[in-house]
């Protein structure tokens, strides 16, 4: 049987690897994006795997796109929240904008989706959800009150999660990347993320496809006895 999978931010950086990994495990999936057009389009002919607009930050358009994906391609088994954006500032500089749309996006999407697809996985009796938090959730970072405080709701939320879907076959897990060489790790300046390398003890930053392995075997029928765990793939920077 050919599960369905949704990727949210499905269709670049960490979130392309993802979609592609998981269409190379057998699963038909949908990638989510909310801005870029064009990369959208240009994944999705790349890839030939299907592509939806909508903002996860936006309730009931989550639970429109999710609708839709069932009447297109059949119910929805495994959720992967990997939609995330970045508003970096140290706090005295940082606006209430700067700090919603992280939290709105980050955090809220994950509750959004949870809420348009953990039901019907419940009742099925199966289902798969990966939340991607992130090592900054873990150990704080310096500006990113925002970001850290909603990667780490992130995990909270994945513990609680997990536990309400534990005994309907519905995992519930998280995964925390450390720095991996994408466009949002690309726009910290390189003063600044030179010191961060120097602190990795692999001595390099992640690849995509690093993050994308571990959220494949998360969704697996193999990782039917992981759940609420969260998985550090960070190359040693903080072992937690
Ligand atoms: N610890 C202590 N002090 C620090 C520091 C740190 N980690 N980083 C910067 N500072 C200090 C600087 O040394 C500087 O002090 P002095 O003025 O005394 O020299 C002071 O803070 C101001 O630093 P900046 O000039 O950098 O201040 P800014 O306002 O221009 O920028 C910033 C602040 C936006 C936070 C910038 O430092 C930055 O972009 N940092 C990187 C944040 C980061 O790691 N973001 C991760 C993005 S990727 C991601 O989030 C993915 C993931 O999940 C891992």
């Amino acid at each position: 049987m050919t599960r369905v999978a949704i990727v949210t931010g499905g269709t670049r950086g960490i979130g392309e690897a993802i979609s592609l990994a998981l269409k190379e495990q057998g699963r038909t999936v949908v990638a989510n994006y909310a801005g870029n057009d064009t990369k959208a389009k240009e994944f999705a002919d790349r890839h030939g795997i299907a592509v939806m607009k909508w903002d996860v930050g936006d309730h009931d358009a989550c639970i429109e796109g999710c609708k839709q994906i069932t009447t297109d391609f059949g119910d929805v088994d495994i959720v992967v929240n990997n939609a995330g954006i970045t508003r970096d500032g140290t706090l005295h500089k940082m606006t209430f904008d700067d700090w919603n749309d992280v939290m709105r996006v980050n955090l809220g999407g994950c509750f959004n989706m949870a809420k348009a697809c953990f039901p019907g996985m419940r009742e099925r009796g199966w289902g798969r959800i990966v939340n991607i938090g992130s090592i900054n959730g873990q150990a704080g970072q310096y500006g990113q009150v925002n970001y850290a405080a909603a990667k780490s709701g992130i995990h909270g939320f994945t513990k609680a999660l997990a536990q309400e879907g534990a005994k309907f076959g519905v995992t519930v897990n998280a995964i925390a990347p450390g720095y991996i060489d994408t466009d949002m790790v690309a726009a910290v300046p390189d003063t600044v993320l030179e010191k961060i390398v120097a602190k990795i003890p692999v001595g390099r930053l992640g690849h995509a496809e690093e993050i994308a392995r571990g959220v494949a075997f998360l969704t697996s029928e193999d990782g039917g006895f992981v759940t609420g765990s969260t998985m550090s793939i960070n190359g040693g920077q903080h072992m937690y």
